[in-house]
């Protein structure tokens, strides 16, 4: 979908989206076209008990003299509460169907800002996104055919340039870390997910792929346990972008990229074991922040660093028992093979803060079944060992609106993960299972600034309420990872 800006007059287009506020009242380019239409809107307004409440919308085939064909006009409650990306995500979401191959939103006049009408093309796009590759029955009248969506208003240089510069870019990431988490597990496998991340190399970023011998050779043994029972190759991938001073410290995003978690011996049920295709979207958020960082030309020093594994049950995978030695010398007795992503990030954790110095570390993960029993689908986890870095991100998340709710750490709580036969074991019991399995990740970044993002339940979702959110796979932390760089390590 083409997105453009075009200023305020009646563009040519096939329909043109007026929101009207609660009350009928209208404004900028959307009043002229009231007054246009004269006593015809108020009628038919009326007909459609249209009162301009969101949700409520109604239809004016326009005059001959308007250079649009179809007047859509959409409840848009109250002015002041007004939020242009809502407003548009859920209008494409209920025009995707009809037959219309370009949409022009009037936002013009009614007090936004570049920032926001660029904000109200995210909206539209994110509501636009589909994954119909595999659908190769689908009927052409179910493939929406919106090329272009254009936005009237007033400074249309000013949002077409939030729109260039941040807001697009990061749809763009958005895209393709949904991409990434909804590609069923016999296409993205570890090695083909690497390959799939090398080709970001056009974007400028460097990309580095180590294999199992370079793993073996750094001693990363609690990731390469989780991918023995695999026949496909482990890969940790390394992604830079250098966008800043070259005397700025990197900042270091980890992710977790379990292309399929069956859960290995400790054996998931069937039932629903398709969704751990999505157990990757920890990583695909990393790849997707990446992609957009540098889509942007972010100012900022940012590593991205991914750990791809797929956790399988065989005659040569590890056993509930087993104590591997991770790379950081810390070794762990592996109690249940169905707590994977932890052992991942241990060594991705430890090589990204031992090689690279981050100024900050943050990874994400879709780590815990317990975080998505605490905090739904709405909310992803926070743990932090800075209040000043959880602080950032929960700025981040009201920016960027993906959520996200703080969780405590607390040597009470890693305690329970004491083992008699190795310096820890993976899992701490029963309660708390969220916590215990951050506390985990903390035994391996040192003194680090470090936070952790449990997206279990915001990275993938079977059911979804909000018009943004169309498949699922959500690409959940691209936006919020990119305003928290943005915010932070770009003044
Ligand atoms: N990938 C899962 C967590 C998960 C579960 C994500 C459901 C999304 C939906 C993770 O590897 C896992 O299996 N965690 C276990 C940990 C337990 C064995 C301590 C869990 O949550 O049950
Ligand atoms: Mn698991
Ligand atoms: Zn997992």
């Amino acid at each position: 979908m083409k997105v453009s800006f075009v200023g305020d007059k009646l563009a040519k287009g096939d329909i043109a989206v007026m929101p009207i506020f609660e009350g009928l009242k209208s404004f900028g380019a959307t009043k002229d076209t009231v007054s246009a239409l004269g006593k015809a809107f108020k009628a038919a307004a009326k007909a459609a008990n249209f009162e301009g409440k969101p949700g409520q919308s109604f239809d004016i085939f326009a005059p001959a003299d308007m250079p649009v064909d179809r007047l859509h006009f959409v409840g848009a409650g109250d002015k002041k509460k007004f939020d242009a990306e809502k407003f548009a995500a859920k209008t494409v979401r209920a025009l995707l169907m009809t037959r219309h191959k370009s949409l022009t939103f009037y936002f013009d006049g009614i007090g936004l800002s570049g920032d926001d009408v660029a904000r109200g093309a995210v909206g539209a796009r994110l509501a636009g996104y589909r994954f119909d590759a595999y659908r190769t029955k689908l009927s052409a009248d179910k493939k929406p055919v919106i090329k272009a969506l254009k936005f009237a208003f007033d400074s249309a240089a000013k949002a077409r340039s939030a729109y260039n510069n941040f807001h697009g870019p990061l749809c763009d990431g958005t895209y393709y870390a949904r991409d990434l988490v909804n590609e069923p597990p016999n296409v993205l496998f570890p090695k083909a997910y690497a390959k799939r991340i090398k080709k970001l190399e056009s974007l400028g970023l460097k990309v580095e792929i180590l294999g199992e011998k370079r793993m073996t050779t750094l001693g990363m043994n609690a990731l390469l346990g989780v991918g023995v029972g695999s026949e496909r190759e482990s890969q940790l991938v390394v992604m830079k972008w250098e966008g800043g001073k070259k005397s700025q410290k990197p900042v270091c995003l980890v992710g977790k990229g379990v292309t399929f978690d069956t859960g290995g011996i400790s054996l998931k049920p069937g039932n629903g074991m398709w969704d751990m295709k999505g157990d990757m979207g920890g990583s695909a958020a990393v790849v997707g922040a990446m992609y957009a960082l540098a889509a942007r030309k972010a100012k900022a020093n940012v590593i991205g660093i991914v750990g791809l594994v797929e956790n399988m049950p065989d005659g040569k995978a590890q056993l509930p028992g087993d104590i591997v030695k991770s790379m950081s010398g810390q070794t762990i007795e592996v109690q249940n093979t169905d707590a994977e992503g932890r052992l991942v990030l241990a060594d991705a954790l430890h090589y990204a803060r031992t090689k690279y110095k981050p100024q900050a570390m943050i990874n994400l993960a879709t780590l815990t079944g317990a975080i998505i029993i605490s905090l739904g689908h709405e909310h992803a986890g926070v743990f932090s060992n800075s209040d000043d870095l959880a602080e950032q991100l929960a700025n981040a998340s009201g920016s960027s609106t993906e959520r996200s709710w703080r969780m405590p750490l607390l040597p009470e709580y890693d305690r329970l993960l004491d083992s008699p036969n190795a310096d820890m074991k993976n899992i701490g019991g029963r309660e708390a299972g969220s916590i215990t399995a951050a506390q985990f990740l903390q035994r391996f970044v040192g003194d680090t600034v470090w936070a952790h993002i449990d997206i279990a339940g915001t990275g993938m979702k079977n059911k979804r309420h909000d018009p943004r959110e169309t498949t699922f796979g959500t690409g959940y932390g691209v936006r919020l990872l990119n305003h928290w760089v943005a915010e932070n390590y770009e003044g």
